[in-house]
C-alpha cells in the first residue's frame, strides 16, 4: 500500500486535506493523525473490521484495547452506558484534552474496538487537527499511539513514517506534538476510581474533582529484580508500582525498551553523575559503545559516552516533550548500553518516570557515595 503523506495547519487544518483523511477513515481505512500528546492511528471505532486493521498494521496483541476519540462530550451517551456523574465533572474540567476514561461499554463498541472487554476507553482531544478530522468522517475514531508494537510512540510525522510507511492509508503531518506522553488514564468502571497510567492531568488534579483516587497496585510479577525496583524515586509518588495497573491489558506487554539495555541511576546530583562517569569509563574499557541520557544542568558532566539531554530539571513539560525523541535517536547509535539520570517524580515527573522505568526493563541503581 502507498501511505499518503500529507503536510497539515496544527492550528488551522486545511478543510480539503482534512476531507481527504476523513474519507479514508469513513472507508474503513487507517489514518495517523496529531493529537496534544502524541500520534494516533486512527480507524472507525464502531467497525470491527476497520479496528482490526489497528492491530494488524501495528503488530499489536488483539486483546490490547484502544482508545476511542470523541469531538463533543455527548458522544460519551453513543458508546458509554452508565455515564456516571464523575465521567461529567472530570470531561467538563478537563475536556478537551490529555485525559482518558474508562465507562462500561454500550452494545454498539464492537470487542475488536475493545480487546475483548466490557470497558471502553474514551478521550475527546483538543488537537485541531484530531478534532477536525473526527467532526468531518462523523465517526469515533478508535486509536491507539501510531507506532509499531514496542517502539517509543510517536511524538512527530516522520516517526510515523519510520514505522508504519506501506502500511496505512494517510498520515496528516502537523508538525511536532505539544505535551509528547500518552494521556493520563482514569478507570470510572470500578467503585474507586484509579488512574491506570500518568499523564499531564496528574493525579492531585484527578482528585480536586474527584475525591481520593487510587494510584495503583503493586503487582509482584512485574519485577523482574525486587532488588532493583524497590528504591525508586522516593521524592513523589511511588512510580515503581504504578505502572502495573492490574486492569489496563496494555501494560502485561513488554513496553518499549531501547535497543541497548538501559540503566537508570538514582540518588544525589553529585553520586549519579559520579556513578555513570565511572560506569561508563568502565563500560568503554572494555570496548563498549555507551549512551547517557541526562539533563542540560549535567550534561557538562559527561566526556566520553554518546551524551544527549533531555532537557532541563527545572522544565518537566519540556523533559516530557523531549523524552521519546531522544530514545528513538539512541536507536539510531550502534550502543552497547545506556545509562540515564532519573527525574523528580512530582507532578508530571511521575508520568516521565513511570515511562522511564518501563525502557528500563525496572533496572535502576543507586548512586555511589564518594
Ligand atoms: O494520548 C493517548 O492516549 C494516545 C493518543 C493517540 O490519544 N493514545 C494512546 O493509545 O496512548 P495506546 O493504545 O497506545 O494506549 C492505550 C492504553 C493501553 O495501555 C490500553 O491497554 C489501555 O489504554 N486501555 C484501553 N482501553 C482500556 C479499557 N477498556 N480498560 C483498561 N485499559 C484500557
Ligand atoms: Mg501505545
Amino acid at each position: 500500500m502507498e501511505t499518503i503523506l500529507e503536510t497539515i495547519d496544527p492550528v488551522n487544518p486545511e478543510a480539503d486535506v482534512v476531507r481527504r483523511a476523513a474519507e479514508f477513515i469513513k472507508n474503513g481505512e487507517l489514518v495517523a493523525f496529531p493529537t496534544e500528546t502524541v500520534y494516533g492511528l486512527g480507524a472507525d471505532a464502531l467497525r470491527p473490521e476497520a479496528s482490526e486493521k489497528i492491530y494488524a498494521a501495528k503488530g499489536r496483541p488483539s486483546d490490547n484495547p484502544l482508545i476511542v476519540h470523541i469531538a463533543q462530550i455527548e458522544d460519551l451517551y453513543r458508546i458509554a452506558d452508565p455515564v456516571p456523574e464523575e465521567a461529567l465533572l472530570l470531561a467538563k474540567r478537563f475536556w478537551p484534552g490529555p485525559l482518558t476514561m474508562i465507562l462500561h461499554k454500550k452494545e454498539c463498541v464492537p470487542k475488536q474496538t475493545t480487546g475483548g472487554l466490557e470497558t471502553v476507553a474514551i478521550r475527546f482531544p483538543s488537537h485541531p487537527v484530531a478534532r477536525e478530522l473526527i467532526r468531518q468522517s462523523g465517526c469515533l475514531i478508535a486509536a491507539p499511539s501510531a507506532n509499531t508494537s514496542g517502539r517509543p510512540s510517536p511524538t512527530c510525522a516522520e516517526h510515523v513514517y519510520r514505522d508504519l510507511n506501506g502500511r496505512i492509508a494517510m498520515i496528516l503531518d502537523g508538525g511536532e506534538v505539544g505535551l509528547g506522553l500518552e494521556s493520563t488514564i482514569v478507570d470510572l468502571s470500578v467503585d474507586r476510581p484509579a488512574v491506570l497510567r500518568p499523564g499531564f492531568i496528574t493525579a492531585e488534579m484527578l482528585e480536586e474533582v474527584l475525591g481520593a483516587v487510587e494510584t495503583g497496585q503493586p503487582l509482584a510479577e512485574e519485577k523482574q529484580d525486587p532488588q532493583d525496583s524497590t528504591e525508586v524515586c522516593r521524592q513523589g509518588r511511588d512510580v515503581d508500582v504504578m505502572d502495573q495497573a492490574p486492569k489496563a491489558p496494555g501494560m502485561k506487554y513488554t513496553h518499549y525498551a531501547p535497543k541497548a539495555p538501559m540503566t537508570l541511576v538514582q540518588g544525589e546530583q553529585e553520586a549519579v553523575t559520579r556513578t555513570i562517569r565511572r560506569l561508563t569509563a568502565e563500560s568503554m574499557k572494555k570496548g563498549e559503545r555507551i549512551g547517557i541520557l541526562c539533563s542540560d544542568e549535567t550534561a557538562d558532566s559527561y566526556t566520553e559516552g554518546v551524551v544527549k539531554s533531555i532537557g532541563s530539571r527545572y522544565a518537566d513539560d519540556e523533559i516530557a516533550h523531549n523524552l521519546y525523541r531522544v530514545l528513538r535517536e539512541f536507536d539510531e547509535e550502534d550502543l552497547t548500553a545506556i545509562y540515564s539520570e532519573t527525574f523528580d517524580t512530582t507532578g508530571i515527573g511521575w508520568a516521565i518516570m513511570n515511562r522511564m522505568l518501563k525502557a528500563a526493563g525496572h533496572r535502576i541503581l543507586p548512586g555511589e557515595k564518594e
